[in-house]
């Protein structure tokens, strides 16, 4: 292509007014997105949020998880980049990155380049949301530490969304072939570089583990274990770690080819949306011949869920657990875990560690992006979230099948020198931990897409019971949670209302940031118990919930029965 073909035009545009980003960047709607002009933007407008020094001349990564219109999205922002003055913009194979691929690649690539070669990223994602025609599709961009861009960046972007006038793009559209691992040029120094990402990642997760002892490992005759990529990102990265490294038969990767529609799944890898999964693991009907390990990561695959021989393995135990055990961890026993941090809705057994081994502990709000100064600080290695997040220093962003390969670790740490022919299972690491450290009962309700008016009832009849949920018992508290960032003294107000009793237990309700469409409402239910930790978590949780209904009038404000999910 000659030089021509990068000529500039400004086209003029009008702006959206619901362009701000929630929790993890703008999620709405495939037809949100194709209305003219829409995404074209959304993507000026970050453009708009930073300098031409930090982006002209430099590089940009373009992820996608493989959902419908990640193909059409891709185009248009390599035309609106090229315009803008990018010179080199890295795509995956087929459009797919995950988003801890993607996060992994722009630190890499500015380790290796310099740390201002790459501005960052933009992720099309709408992470464990349906995709389709008529279902989810969301943008995103993380910043050159990769991790997701902070709320002062996100912030700007909606500004500028709300007053955009025009966006430049290349008079004569190009359309990169991204089928075919490679460098596109397409003209005056700038290029598309197609790549296969998984060899990077795959690279990186080799830094971190044993592969040759895991390798060993799931090869034991006596194990056997899942992997579902729900259709997802997730998908290539297993099939080369667990099928082409490790060498495990086909039968235990489930649906790891990407779907635009994720097979017209939820890919959600929670108890209620990785149901195949989770029936031929017996979580809810135990059987003999139930395999020993299953995982699944989401949509992104930057989510998991980790179970064991008929039993779950709860989020927040999960990093409580990694913590516990970094030593059977290659770079954490090496490196050492400077610091831990969790989401302020996750349960307290992280801090149950912390306190045993003396580590710091931060409790942020909710939003992966509140990590990032902590880890780029030093403050932190490992971190977690209730919602099936689970990551460390290693790149900014949660990282499913990292935290699949940690639990991989700690189950083949457990089970070096056991020849007994019965292995020491997920179940038994688990409970081992709560017998020394304790168990945080726990559970999380989700009321589904609320109308915002009904919502908004709920919040405020909260704020009239909390005097009266401390007048109630002796140490009672109730607060609206505010987080002060210690590295950048950041303020975050309106986190949730945390409802704490005395003795720790506590309820705590908060707008979902992530929805599409409406509002949710979850209430996080938790209970410390130092003994008694055989009950199931409904029922050790039961008069914790029933206060916790009471507080919200849920029933009579929304006319809601039942949670749409319980987890
Ligand atoms: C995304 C973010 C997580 C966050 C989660 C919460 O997955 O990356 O960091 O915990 O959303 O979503 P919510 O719907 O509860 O706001
Ligand atoms: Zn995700």
């Amino acid at each position: 292509m000659d030089s021509l073909s990068l000529k500039v035009i400004q086209v003029p545009t009008t702006p959206y007014t619901d362009q701000k980003a929630g929790t993890s960047g703008l999620r709405k709607k495939v037809k949100v997105f194709r209305q003219p002009h829409y995404l074209e933007n959304f993507v000026q407008s970050i453009f708009l949020s930073l300098t031409p020094e930090e982006y002209q001349g430099k590089a940009l990564v373009i992820a996608g998880d493989g959902r419908f219109y990640n193909d059409v999205a891709i185009q248009i922002i390599i035309n609106i980049a090229a315009a803008n003055g990018v010179h080199d913009i890295y795509v995956g194979l087929d459009g797919i990155i995950s988003t801890p691929a993607a996060s992994a690649l722009i630190r890499k690539l500015n380790e290796k380049n310099g740390a201002d070669y790459c501005v960052g990223g933009i992720l099309l994602t709408a992470s464990h949301n349906p995709g389709g025609e008529d279902e989810d599709f969301g943008i995103k961009f993380n910043s050159k530490n990769g991790g997701p861009a902070l709320e002062h960046l996100t912030n700007k972007i909606f500004e500028h969304s709300k007053t955009i006038t025009s966006y430049p793009t290349l008079e004569a559209q190009v359309k990169v072939d991204i089928s075919t691992v490679g460098k596109h040029s397409i003209g005056e120094g700038v290029s598309v570089y197609v790549i296969d990402t998984t060899e990077d990642y795959v690279e990186l997760m080799r830094s971190l583990f044993d592969f040759e002892s895991l390798k060993a490992f799931v090869n034991r005759p006596e194990f056997k274990m899942l992997f579902d990529g729900m259709h997802g990102a997730s998908g290539p990265y297993a099939q080369k770690i667990f099928g082409t490294i490790f060498g495990l038969p086909e039968t235990s990767l489930l649906r790891c080819n990407v779907l635009p529609d994720f097979g017209h799944g939820h890919p959600d890898p929670n108890l209620t949306y990785a149901e195949k999964l989770v029936k031929l693991m017996g979580v809810f009907a135990p059987s003999e011949d139930s395999p020993d390990f299953g995982a699944a990561c989401d949509g992104d695959a930057d989510r998991n869920m980790i179970l064991g021989k008929n039993f779950f393995v709860t989020p927040s135990d999960s990093i409580a657990i990694i913590a516990a055990n970094a030593k059977a961890i290659p770079y954490l026993r090496d490196g050492g875990v400077a610091g831990v941090s969790r989401s302020m809705p996750t349960s307290g057994a992280l801090d149950r560690v912390a306190e045993k081994l003396s580590l710091p502990l931060y409790e942020v709000p909710t939003g992966w992006k509140f990590f990032g100064n902590l880890l780029d600080a030093g403050k932190i290695t490992l971190c977690g979230e209730e919602s099936f997040g689970t990551g460390s220093v290693h790149i900014r962003e949660k990282d499913g099948l990292w935290a699949v390969l940690c639990w991989l670790s700690i189950l083949a740490h457990a089970n070096e020198g056991n020849t007994s022919g019965k292995l020491v299972s997920i179940q038994d690491i688990v409970t081992k931990h709560w017998q020394e450290f304790g168990r945080n009962y726990y559970q999380r309700y989700d009321y589904e897409n609320l109308e915002t008016a009904d919502a908004d009832k709920v919040f405020k009849q909260l704020e009239h019971e909390m005097p009266v949920f401390i007048a109630e018992g002796e140490g009672n508290t109730a607060v609206n949670f505010t987080y002060t960032d210690p590295v950048d003294g950041s303020v975050s107000a309106n986190q949730g209302y945390i409802f704490r009793y005395g003795d720790g237990s506590r309820f705590v309700f908060r707008l979902s940031g992530t929805g599409s469409s409406g509002a949710t409402i979850r209430i996080y239910l938790e209970k410390y118990a130092r003994d008694g930790i055989d009950a199931k978590a409904e029922d050790a949780l039961g008069e914790i919930a029933a206060r916790a209904l009471k507080a919200c009038q849920i029933e009579g404000l929304t006319g809601r029965t039942k949670p749409t999910v319980i987890t």
